[in-house]
């Protein structure tokens, strides 16, 4: 027996790749679903033969949005006591890169969880949204946070309010997405990158990763100083070794993770 209901999962050559697998209701986000992309994103983090992971959806739609049917009847104090939204606040730990590959639809909690990627690669006919202005309710899983972090106060508090979709072009034009390709293409050129990222240096990466984000919480100054103590922990890797000593015998490295 399969062991997740609503993902399908595969890895090969270093790279992790989930599935969300409810095209019948365009991968609609239930409260097990999310359970499972996290426990999968958590033990990819864990495995050392996987080096980057790709999140990515079956059918015509990457996620549109939390599942409706199961949200309907929900009250305030049985999501405060569930802690609703536990679970996603975990994707936001995991240290190697998650690229989303935006294969349609991402809509409310779809497009957050496309937010809550590293890096996004969508197909030319992929709509981004919160259309939960339609149905009483805002975004619950950070989408007025990271949205206004990616495109600014004015674009996010439009698009939220209007409810109205973005298409992958202007997603690009944004910086929401990394790269637009054709449908038939989106696959094969995010594992492409992917498979580049696989090679470098992993514990480089992990720490840029950690960096990175600092900058969107820290002053400048701040995230200077977080920056150079982890430009300082990579001196104590065999990799800045065999990195550096590579380059002085001009050949290529082999990294190791340590
Ligand atoms: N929840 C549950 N079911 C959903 C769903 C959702 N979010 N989105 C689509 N479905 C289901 C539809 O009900 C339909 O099921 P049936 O075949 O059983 O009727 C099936 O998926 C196919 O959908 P449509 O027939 O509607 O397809 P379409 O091409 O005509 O329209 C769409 C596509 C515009 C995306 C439309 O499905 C839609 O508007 N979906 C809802 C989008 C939405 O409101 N998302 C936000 C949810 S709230 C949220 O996410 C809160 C949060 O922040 C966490």
């Amino acid at each position: 027996m399969d062991k997740f209901q609503f993902i399908e999962t595969e890895k090969e050559g270093g790279i992790g790749l989930i599935k969300l697998n409810r095209p019948k209701v365009l991968n609609a986000l239930n409260r097990t679903m999310i359970r499972e992309i996290v426990q999968i994103l958590e033990e990819f983090d864990l495995d050392h033969s996987i080096k980057v992971m790709i999140l990515t959806g079956n059918g015509r739609a990457f996620a549109a949005g939390a599942d409706i049917d199961e949200m309907a009847d929900k009250n305030t104090m049985g999501m405060e006591l569930a802690n609703q939204f536990a679970d996603w606040d975990r994707i936001s730990l995991v240290k190697k890169p998650v690229i989303g590959a935006v294969n349609g639809f991402a809509l409310g909690g779809g497009f957050e969880l496309a937010l809550a990627c590293d890096l996004l690669f969508a197909s030319d006919n992929a709509k981004f949204g919160f259309p939960e202005v339609n149905l009483g309710v805002m975004p619950g899983a950070g989408g007025t946070q990271r949205l206004t972090k990616a495109i600014g106060k004015t674009k996010a508090l439009a698009y939220i309010w209007s409810g109205d979709m973005m298409s992958a072009e202007e997603a690009s034009e944004y910086g929401v997405v990394n790269k637009v390709v054709a449908p038939e293409l989106l696959m094969e050129e995010t594992i492409r990158f992917a498979e580049r990222l696989a090679e470098k240096a992993p514990l480089s990466i992990r720490l840029i990763k950690e960096s990175v984000y600092k900058a969107l919480d820290y002053s400048v100054y701040e995230g200077m100083q977080f920056e150079r103590k982890n430009f300082y922990l990579l001196f104590s890797s065999e990799d800045q070794k065999e990195g550096m000593q590579a380059f002085l015998e001009k050949r290529k490295p082999s990294f190791k993770g340590k």
